[in-house]
């Protein structure tokens, strides 16, 4: 089912292996609701999570997914290795190689670094945030999540507002919805719209107000301060009052509208609060799903014939 041992993007999946990880998660989010929530299949095997960039929840959650799967996981601490002495990035991934890894779990702050180690690697790497490019397993927990509250993707409207340049998730998502069916909005001031976005297949608005307008999803962005350089925006608080979802704004789509962020969120900035904790977000439900969709990703990995 499965083509590649790697998992590098949502560009490369077709359809058919999109909804096969979504509907082994599915499994998979079973197991994590009872009481004992661990499973053999990765018995033996060894994952190493090697992060050049701050994350909460997908490094957590791969370290869960591992565990859960019955793997030996081993968090690579970028701060306190040989890297800081000038070790190169092949180097390190070729030493953690042999040091037994079988799946390399990697986010760097450069685009392309994954592919490359897919490169020179016997073991699986998957890419967990390549700078701008791709986050895929965020885009296949927001998958997850968009459809078990909508069912399906045909016909559904799902609007992303925010920092699509720099949004390697924005990526990711539209990549993914659109091959799934769904009309897919991207929202956002001009300065912070990729040049790209023509060949994309979503429908381009400026306004918020506009772009939300009876959409089923909405999805906001994490504003990336880190990736942008000056001049992109006049301020924060100007952010905010343009393209900030508020709950006037939330009333404009769907009544039945789900709220989703990746996270981390800058709360006042893209979303208002009183949205984020709102009873149509949801959160905190696509950082448990998470947990599910890395284990359906490990695990269909690791039955690729290499
Ligand atoms: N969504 C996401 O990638 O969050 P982290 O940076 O906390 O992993």
């Amino acid at each position: 089912m499965f083509k590649s041992k790697h998992l590098l993007g949502i560009k490369e999946l077709s359809p058919d292996e999109i909804n096969h990880i979504l509907d082994t998660s599915s499994g998979f989010r079973d197991v994590l609701r009872r009481d004992i929530k661990k499973v053999p299949p990765l018995r033996g095997k060894t994952v190493i999570s090697l992060f050049f960039e701050p994350s909460t929840r997908t490094r957590t959650s791969f370290a869960l997914a591992a565990k859960r799967l019955s793997a030996d996981d081993v968090n690579f601490s970028v701060t306190s290795s040989s890297v800081v002495k000038g070790e190169s990035i092949q180097d390190t991934a070729l030493t953690i190689q042999a040091l037994g890894a079988d799946f390399v779990v990697i986010r760097h702050k450069s685009s392309g670094v994954p592919h490359i180690l897919s490169k020179i690697l016997n073991a699986s790497v998957v890419n967990a945030g390549d700078g701008a490019n791709e986050h895929p397993t965020q885009a296949l927990l927001d998958l997850f999540t968009i459809r078990s509250h909508k069912k399906k993707f045909k016909g559904l409207t799902v609007s992303i507002i925010g920092d699509i340049a720099h949004s390697r998730v924005a990526k990711s998502n539209i990549y993914g919805l659109t091959k799934l069916g769904a009309h897919v909005r991207v929202i956002c001031p001009p300065t912070l719209m990729p040049a790209e976005i023509d060949k994309m297949g979503v429908e381009v608005f400026h306004s918020i107000d506009k772009g939300v307008r009876n959409a089923d999803v909405l999805m906001t962005l994490r504003l990336q301060l880190e990736r942008q350089s000056t001049g992109f925006l006049p301020s924060l608080r100007e952010y905010f009052k343009l393209y900030g979802l508020t709950q006037e704004r939330l009333g404009l789509a769907k009544k039945n509208a789900i709220v989703m962020h990746p996270g981390p969120m800058n709360r006042g900035v893209e979303i208002a609060s009183d949205v984020a904790d709102g009873p149509q977000s949801v959160i905190l439900e696509q950082v448990t799903n998470g947990i599910a969709v890395r284990m359906a990703v490990l695990y269909l990995l690791a039955g690729v014939k290499k």
